[in-house]
């Protein structure tokens, strides 16, 4: 045990305790009806005030006003031009849908921000009506269908401030000399680059065909063909059929290198040899996943570097995972990364969530496999440094958020996805099931895992369909290791379990001791051998140091160890997080270019939120944010727009 976890843990344990909610929400949740089997749900519009006074349904997706179990959508064609110029989508995308009701007499999708030129079915002219805007949701778009139709084909062009889209300058890409676009659709954005219906709970196989500038590539969620000639006009095709939250497009002046015979990445010219040599253990890492979970169910698995505005870490595009820049450090010390949305090929991918409530099956589970394959690739150390690092950002989530957000099965209603980011899907749902595998043994849970991710391929499920499950098998298997009041509190409950399995590390443990001795100036800064540390301990170093540190401490360490200098973005970040919160100012102007250079939200974010609690540090904050917005993403803006007013 970590000594500075145990005052932690303790508060934490406390909060456990008096954590109230009820297993109500368990108990009485309206009996579900099996996703999985159906693909589809009844979907009811619930505003905020209804919210607070109804149980949820768990099959409900309260974030797309989309009606699939009328009409279904299975197929969708696109033909898209991108103009640099407007910033605009221009064309149409053509819908393959079956009425399932047949008395249905209209198809609804989700749009936001579209500009809708008009619908035709076949040729003929289809009424339509579009719906005044929802804030979080968009505007619903009311399409009249009747029996003999199967089609139908929407004209429109995209707003050139879409919240799914990015429009680069060539100053914002590293080769500055052309521009750059990409989409990012996960939560609810693709509806405001193509008219759908935009739930996880629909999945649609696609055909594209995007028209760019001569000297520019378009690659997509797709088949790639990366010796396609530039010229212009691009085709994809993807088979699979998947959720829109995985529709995904990005054109650039793009070049390609493999890795290995079924793994590549694509980047600017500039970044290419980097990212290759970085992420070279991509076709091993999916090796390792397909020995314990089964055969890889896309093909290819191509990596997109995308310039550093790009808002995540990184984003699961089928056969095409979009990466941030930010992680490519030299030493591979961020490819934790790599592993993680690769897992999503398993675990989101093909078993996706039913509804955004339900994302920790997608998070937790891929935050599960991520710590498997890193342990595999890069030995039992570095994971445990690893597990000990993500449970240390768990409980710092959960001494800061209200409880009822810390409920794994989180209650989203009237409530926008982007607001409510956090760790206790990922963490809190691998600790869970790292609990379970404990408790069964490894063995016996890779099993599980084996069959679940083939018993739900290409199924979306909600947590109460996950549950039944769970009770059928290992609840059944192992009744003497399981009951299913624990599962209830871990999925329903806020907090940590009492008797959670804490993740641990000794190389930890030592790093502990040298800094409680720096501390208590038992030894100098300059005197500590750091010579073997890798990127994990110094983050354990730093994310551990006492609040409060003195201009001659922070001095200290700056000339030990050229912190304000790192190279390293993830211990940059610590660092300038260290730095801001004592007001240590030679690092500030590194803090400004950082602040202004990167647009990564779980890099910004904290340390925006830390300056805007001075006034001195909201000026500060205000005026690097105000020379960035330009080349923010628009949910790096809208997290981060609070902190400057
Ligand atoms: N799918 C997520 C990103 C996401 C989640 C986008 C929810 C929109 C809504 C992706 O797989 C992810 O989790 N990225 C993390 C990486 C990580 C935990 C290693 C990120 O971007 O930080
Ligand atoms: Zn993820």
């Amino acid at each position: 045990m970590i000594n500075i976890n145990k005052a932690r843990l303790k508060h934490l344990l406390a909060i456990v305790t008096i954590g109230v909610l009820s297993l109500c929400m368990f108990a009485c949740s309206p009996k579900s009806q099996n996703t999985a089997e159906t693909g589809l749900s009844p979907n009811t519009e619930t505003t905020v005030e209804s919210s607070t006074y109804s149980q949820i349904d768990a099959n409900t997706d309260y974030h797309s006003f989309a009606n699939p179990s009328d009409a279904i959508v299975k197929h969708i064609d696109l033909d898209l031009t991108a103009d640099f110029t407007q910033k605009q989508l221009i064309g149409t995308a053509t819908l393959t849908f079956e009425l399932v009701n047949s008395n249905a007499k209209q198809l609804v999708l989700d749009t936001r921000n579209l500009d809708i030129k008009g619908v035709t079915s076949n040729g003929q002219t289809v009424n339509y009506v579009l719906k005044p805007a929802d804030e979080n949701l968009g505007s619903a778009l009311h399409i009249d269908v009747d029996t003999n139709m199967s089609e139908v084909t929407i004209e429109y062009a995209t707003s050139p401030s879409a919240s799914g889209v990015q429009w680069l300058t060539p100053a914002q890409t590293a080769g500055k000399k052309h521009p750059f676009l990409f989409t990012q659709a996960q939560a609810i954005h693709a509806r405001s680059f193509i008219p759908l219906q935009d739930s996880p709970q629909v999945r649609v196989t696609y055909n594209a065909t995007i028209r760019t500038p001569n000297e520019l590539i378009a690659v997509m969620s797709a088949a790639n063909e990366p010796n396609t000639p530039r010229d212009g006009v691009y085709e994809f095709i993807m088979p699979q059929p998947i959720p829109s939250y995985l529709i995904a497009l990005a054109i650039g002046d793009l070049e390609f290198k493999a890795m290995g015979e079924r793994t590549g990445v694509y980047a600017e010219p500039s970044v290419l040899d980097s990212a290759a040599l970085e992420f070279e253990d991509t076709e091993s890492m999916l090796i390792v996943t397909e020995e314990k979970y089964g055969d890889y169910s896309w093909d290819r698995y191509d990596l997109l570097i995308l310039p550093p505005s790009f808002p995540f870490g990184g984003m699961e595009n089928p056969r095409l995972s979009f990466i941030t820049p930010t992680v490519i450090a030299g030493d591979k010390s961020l490819v934790a990364l790599i592993a993680h949305e690769l897992a999503h090929s398993w675990s989101g991918n093909t078993i996706t969530n039913a509804t955004w409530r339900d994302l920790w099956l997608n998070e937790g589970f891929t935050t599960y496999l991520t710590y498997r394959i890193m342990e595999i690739i890069y030995g039992t150390d570095r994971f445990n440094m690893e597990a000990v690092l993500g449970y240390q950002d768990l409980l710092a989530d959960i001494e800061s958020l209200p409880s009822q957000d810390q409920i794994m099965a989180i209650d989203l209603r009237g409530r926008n996805p982007d607001d409510v980011f956090s760790n206790i899907p990922y963490e809190k749902g691998a600790l869970f099931l790292r609990e379970i595998e404990q408790k069964i043994g490894r063995d016996n849970f890779d099993k599980f895992l084996l069959q679940y991710f083939e018993d739900f391929a290409f199924q979306s499920i909600t947590t109460d369909d996950f549950v039944a499950y769970l009770d059928k098998t290992l609840l059944a298997q192992y009744p003497d290791a399981l009951d299913k009041e624990r599962v209830a509190k871990w999925i329903f409950e806020p907090g940590i379990p009492e008797g959670a399995p804490i993740p641990e590390s000794d190389a930890f443990d030592n790093i502990d001791t040298k800094r409680t001795a720096w501390l208590q100036q038992d030894k100098v800064a300059g005197s500590i051998d750091t010579s073997n540390w890798t990127v994990h301990e110094w983050l354990y170093f730093l994310n551990n140091m006492p609040e409060q540190l003195s201009d001659e401490q922070l001095t200290q360490l700056d000339d030990a160890f050229s912190l304000t200098q790192s190279k390293n973005n993830e211990i940059a970040h610590s660092w300038l997080l260290i730095a801001v919160k004592n007001e240590y100012k030679p690092a500030y102007d590194r803090l400004y270019s950082y602040l202004t250079s990167i647009g990564r939200n779980k890099l910004v974010k904290p340390l925006y939120r830390e300056l805007s609690k001075t006034s001195e540090g909201k000026a500060f904050a205000k005026k690097a944010f105000d020379e960035a917005k330009p080349g923010y993403h628009p949910l790096t803006v809208r997290a981060n727009e609070g902190f400057v007013e």
